[in-house]
C-alpha cells in the first residue's frame, strides 16, 4: 500500500512548525533563570556563540537528513546509511521523544492549570513569595490537579497531531504562533514602561563575567540543544515533510532568528516585571511559578498580564509538544504502516502513562528516589543531558564524516542554488563546524553530563 506521504503546504508552514518546536518551555521558561543565575549578559553571549557555531550547523544537518531521506528518523537514516547502527540513532531520537514529552506535559500541564488560576484571582491575595510557594506546593502536591491537566494537555496535543501535518501541526502553528508573538511583545511592552524596568533590563544585559566559568560555557551549549529541539529527530521528521524547492540554510536561519528573538523578549518581559515589583530573580526554576504570580498579584493590571503569560506559557509548549509526538507518530506511520489516527491516540495515551511518574514525583512519589533524583528529574537529566547531546554528536558525525560529503552537497544545495552560486564559503564554514568544532564542544558536553570531568 503507497500512500502519498503528507507535506507542508508551503515554506512559511515549515518555518513555522519549526520555530513552534524550537519556541517552549525552554525559551520562556528555562532561558530566563538560567541567564539570570550565570551572569545575564555573559551568559547571552556564550549561548549567541553556541547557537551560532553548533545549533545551526547540526539543525541544518538534521534537516537535512529528514528531507532526503523522506521518511521518520529510523527510515531516514536506515535509507541513507544502509547500517544498523545509524538505523538505531534514529530509535534513540524515537524514544527520546517519548521521554521528552512524558514530563514536559507534566509542566504543560500546571501551565495550563495556572491560566485558570490567573483566571479564578488565586494571586490576587499573595502578598510575598511564601503566599506564592506554598500555593504552588499545595497544587502540585494534589494528584487529581497534576495528572489532570497532563491529561488534558496531551488530549490537545494528541488532537492536533491526529489531525496531520498540514490540518493539524502547520494550521496550529500558523495560529498559534503569531497569537504568541503578539501576546509576548505585549507582556514585553508592559515590562518596559513599568517604574523601575531598567533594573531590570540591567540584570540581564549586564555582562557579569565574574559569573562564567567552563560550566556556564557547557550549560549554554546544552541549552542550544534544547531550545533548538536538536538531537532528537524532532526538526529531521519535521525537514521531512519540505520540499526540495526550499533553501534549508535559509529556513534553518529563520528559525534560529526567531527562536533567540523569542527567548530575548522573554527574558525582558520576565525580568522588567520581576525588578519592578522587587522580587529576587535568581529563583531558579520557580521563577515562573512562584515570582512572576507575586509580581501579577501586585503590578497594575497584573489580573489581565497574568492570564496572557500563561497562555503564552501554554501555547509555547503545545506547538512544542506536538512536534514531540509526531516524531514517534511518523515512526509508526512510516515503518510499522499505521493509520495516523490510530498512532497518535495510542501513543499520545502512552506517553500519558508514561509521563505518570513524572507527574506524581511532586505528590505520592515524592519520596521515591533513584540515585537522589525523582523520576522527573530523571527523565529530564537523561534526555537535555545525554541524550539530545549523543543524538546531536552523531547527526555531526554522520553528516560530517559518514555520510559522503559529495552527497551532502548535492542535497543541500536543492532549493539553495543562488545562495551557494554566490557564496560557496558558506558551505566550506558549515562543513568545518560539522567536522570538528561541534563534534569536539558536543563531546565535551557529553563528558561533563556523565560527570566525568
Ligand atoms: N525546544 C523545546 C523548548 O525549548 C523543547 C524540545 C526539545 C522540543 C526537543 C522538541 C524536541 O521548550
Amino acid at each position: 500500500m503507497i500512500v502519498q506521504r503528507e507535506n507542508w503546504g508551503s515554506k512559511l508552514g515549515f518555518i513555522l512548525a519549526a520555530a513552534g518546536s524550537a519556541i517552549g518551555l525552554g525559551n520562556i521558561w528555562k532561558f530566563p533563570y538560567i541567564a539570570g543565575e550565570n551572569g545575564g549578559a555573559a551568559f547571552i553571549f556564550i549561548y549567541l556563540i553556541c547557537i551560532a557555531i553548533i545549533g545551526l550547523p547540526v539543525l541544518i544537518a538534521e534537516i537535512l537528513i529528514g528531507r532526503t531521506g523522506n521518511a521518520d528518523p529510523v527510515g531516514s537514516f536506515r535509507k541513507l546509511s544502509n547500517s544498523k547502527f545509524w538505523t538505531a540513532v534514529g530509535g534513540m531520537g524515537v524514544m527520546a521523544g517519548f521521554i521528552i514529552l512524558s514530563y514536559y506535559a507534566v509542566i504543560s500541564g500546571w501551565s495550563l492549570g495556572y491560566i485558570v488560576e490567573a483566571m479564578s484571582g488565586s494571586f490576587n491575595n499573595f502578598v510575598d513569595a511564601t503566599d506564592s510557594n506554598a500555593h504552588f506546593g499545595e497544587l502540585i502536591g494534589n494528584v487529581w490537579w497534576t495528572v489532570g491537566l497532563q491529561a488534558l494537555f496531551m488530549v490537545a496535543v494528541i488532537l492536533i497531531v491526529f489531525a496531520g501535518v498540514q490540518k493539524g501541526i502547520e494550521r496550529g502553528s500558523k495560529i498559534l504562533m503569531p497569537l504568541l508573538l503578539v501576546i509576548l511583545l505585549i507582556i514585553m511592552i508592559k515590562g518596559l514602561t513599568l517604574d523601575g524596568a531598567d533594573k531590570g533590563l540591567e540584570f540581564l544585559l549586564n555582562p557579569k563575567w565574574e559569573k562564567v566559568t567552563g560550566v556556564t560555557v557547557l550549560m549554554a551549549l546544552g541549552h542550544a540543544f534544547f531550545t533548538l529541539s536538536l538531537g532528537m529527530g524532532a526538526m529531521m521528521t519535521y525537514g521531512s515533510y519540505m520540499s526540495k524547492k526550499d533553501s534549508i540554510f535559509t529556513s534553518a536561519v529563520q528559525v534560529i532568528i526567531l527562536d533567540t528573538f523569542i527567548a530575548l523578549i522573554a527574558g525582558i518581559a520576565i525580568f522588567t516585571a520581576v525588578f519592578a515589583i522587587g522580587q529576587n530573580p535568581a529563583e531558579g526554576p520557580g521563577l515562573i511559578f512562584q515570582t512572576l504570580p507575586v509580581v501579577f498579584a501586585k503590578m497594575p493590571g497584573g489580573y489581565i498580564f497574568g492570564i496572557l503569560f500563561f497562555l503564552l506559557l501554554t501555547i509555547a509548549a503545545l506547538t512544542s509538544a506536538i512536534s514531540l509526538l509526531e516524531v514517534v507518530v511518523s515512526y509508526f506511520v512510516d515503518e510499522k504502516g499505521w493509520a495516523r489516527h490510530k498512532a497518535a491516540i495510542t501513543f499520545g495515551i502512552v506517553t500519558f502513562l508514561i509521563g505518570l511518574p513524572s507527574a506524581l514525583s511532586f505528590n505520592l512519589l515524592g519520596d521515591t528516589k533513584l540515585f537522589g533524583l525523582s523520576f522527573f528529574d530523571i527523565a529530564d537529566y537523561l534526555t537535555s543531558n545525554i541524550m539530545l547531546p549523543l543524538g546531536g554528536l552523531l547527526i555531526a558525525i554522520f553528516v560530517g564524516w559518514v555520510w559522503g560529503f559529495d552527497k551532502v552537497l548535492e542535497n543541500v544545495k536543492q532549493g539553495a542554488e543562488k545562495l551557494f552560486e554566490q557564496s560557496f564559503w558558506r558551505i566550506q564554514v558549515w562543513k568545518f563546524f560539522l567536522k570538528y568544532l561541534s563534534p569536539v564542544l558536543i563531546f565535551l558536553v557529553l563528558l561533563h553530563s556523565l560527570g566525568l570531568f
